[in-house]
């Protein structure tokens, strides 16, 4: 059975004070209405990590993702953040090539294929994302693009770290948009990620592997998407934020 899993990318939202609040509501939220079979994870910035670790500490279901890690293991890298140094806070996993890091801090497949490999040589979990822009799709390319996000970025590891690897499908032009890919669309490219898996690491990797779905997904189009046979949960930003909403979700499957 492959793991079911949502987690919340907070993104650059929240001070400590409010991101505290929102993990005791959402702790609150779970323990009136949980769906014990999903693993939650939460993704603050990097300032919450070691409170939230703290705060979930009691709670197995949940554990705590960084968005982000450096490329580089330690040194003179002034603002950057390790592997080694978000592993040490008891952190369990870290997200990796949000297509806003690619956009605006230009983080190509090559720094992405780094960062991964920084990440496992450091006992972190990778959610590993990939998603094509709207003129990609248009064109008829995001096949196309998303194999070669996940062999130039992610298929460098090897076949037993493909156990510690999530797979998120982010269409770009759903993030924050409003607009979803429909459960068909979504089906459609999971179904053709797992194949891509499995040309690589074997059939019995890829039917093990969470691949989740990510943009603009809230609880009035969680359970129709999580329905689909391939999408094994979500990767969920705005409604990520409230604690209510992400319960929902949560409860979706
Ligand atoms: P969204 O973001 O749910 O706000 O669209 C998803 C993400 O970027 O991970």
């Amino acid at each position: 059975m492959r793991k079911k899993i949502v987690a919340g990318n907070w993104k650059m939202n929240k001070t400590l004070p409010e991101g505290k609040q929102l993990i005791k509501s959402i702790i609150d939220e779970l323990n009136h209405r949980n769906n014990k079979e999903v693993k939650i994870v939460l993704a603050p910035s990097f300032v919450h990590l070691q409170n939230a670790v703290e705060l979930v500490s009691e709670f197995n279901q949940i554990s705590v993702a960084a968005q982000n890690c450096s490329d580089k293991s330690s040194g003179a890298y002034t603002g950057e953040v390790s592997a080694e140094i978000i592993n040490s806070v008891g952190c369990e996993y870290v997200i990796i090539g949000h297509s806003e890091r690619r956009l605006y801090y230009l983080e190509t497949n090559n720094i992405l294929s780094e960062k991964v490999n920084q990440a496992l040589n450091n006992q972190l979990h990778v959610i590993f994302c990939c998603g094509e822009s709207i003129e990609e799709r248009n064109d008829q390319k995001h096949f196309e693009i998303i194999k070669s996000q996940l062999t130039e970025g992610l298929f460098q590891i090897s076949d037993n770290q493909i156990d510690k690897i999530v797979i998120a499908y982010e269409p770009v032009w759903a993030i924050g948009t409003g607009l979803t890919a429909s459960p068909e669309q979504a089906q459609e490219m999971h179904q053709f990620i797992r194949i891509v898996v499995s040309e690589k690491f074997g059939e019995h990797k890829a039917n093990n592997i969470s691949i989740l779905y990510g943009g603009s997904c809230s609880s009035s189009n969680a359970k129709s998407i999580f329905n689909q046979k391939d999408v094994d949960g979500g990767l969920i930003g705005g409604a990520s934020l409230k604690s209510v909403d992400f319960v929902d979700i949560i409860n979706s499957f």
